[in-house]
């Protein structure tokens, strides 16, 4: 299966520039042997949906609310996702996580975003805390179990991010990416699911590719290095070569 690039543009771009950073991918993506996947934040999401047009650029979105039904200010749902193309949505960020989102609110969001016919990408982690208490295996464990437990047969994502590796520059040692991401495997196939494991945490043209290389990483998710147009530059063009 081809790897799959997926950006997470969290809160970093205005409106105009992420639609003239989506055309940039949109331009190399046919020369790129890895599937691409940009999350802009809500406000762009129609305008890069038009930038990726005609290009095999997947719209994704950083959230979801849990329900499509009824009125709910300040929220955005799966249906509303879908009918602007979105075709993955990101649930149980780190980020969001640090705002109170539990374990069964992400496990409602993922089923409704999968119910509208769209693929969650579920980020797991730990903390610095919880590694230092060796305790890493035991937290993703219950993460996907929370989520994962009633899964059927709709299509998804796991996103391994280890929280002290976001956005800190400190990335994670990729022995320590090949032992998460192997047990990660090992609680899918308990389950009989199939599923695209990616790496995520201070990913960047520096080690892109070592991260490619770790056996069951499927793919990466990339916040910062993701919005900057030379870092990008030299990330596709590390995927083309
Ligand atoms: P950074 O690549 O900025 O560390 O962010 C990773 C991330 O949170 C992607 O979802």
């Amino acid at each position: 299966m081809r790897k799959l690039f997926f950006a997470n543009w969290k809160t970093y771009l205005s409106d105009t520039e992420a639609e003239t950073l989506a055309r940039s991918y949109a331009e190399r993506a046919a020369a790129v042997s890895a599937d691409l996947a940009i999350a802009p934040g809500f406000t762009a999401l129609e305008g890069v949906a038009r930038a990726l047009e005609g290009s095999s650029v997947a719209l994704g979105a950083q959230d979801a609310f849990w329900n499509d039904e009824g009125a709910h200010t300040g929220e955005v749902t799966p249906k509303q996702l879908a009918a602007i193309g979105a075709r993955f949505v990101i649930v149980g960020h780190s980020e969001r996580r640090a705002l109170g989102e539990t374990d069964e609110l992400i496990a409602r969001k993922a089923a409704a975003v999968a119910a509208d016919g769209m693929t969650p990408v579920l980020c797991v982690g730990e903390t610095a805390e919880e590694r230092d208490a060796s305790s890493q295996e035991r937290v993703v464990q219950a993460q996907l179990e929370a989520v994962l437990g009633s899964w059927t047969d709709a299509p998804f994502v796991v996103a391994y991010e280890p929280r002290w590796a976001i956005g800190t520059g400190r990335p994670c040692e990729p022995k320590d990416v090949e032992a998460m991401h192997a047990f990660i495997r090992s609680k899918l196939e308990e389950r009989n699911l199939t599923a695209r494991v990616l790496y995520g945490g201070s990913v960047d043209p520096s080690n892109l590719m070592t991260y490619l290389a770790v056996p069951n990483v499927d793919g990466v998710l990339i916040g910062g290095a993701s919005t900057k147009p030379a870092e990008v530059l030299a990330m596709l063009d590390l995927l083309a070569s």
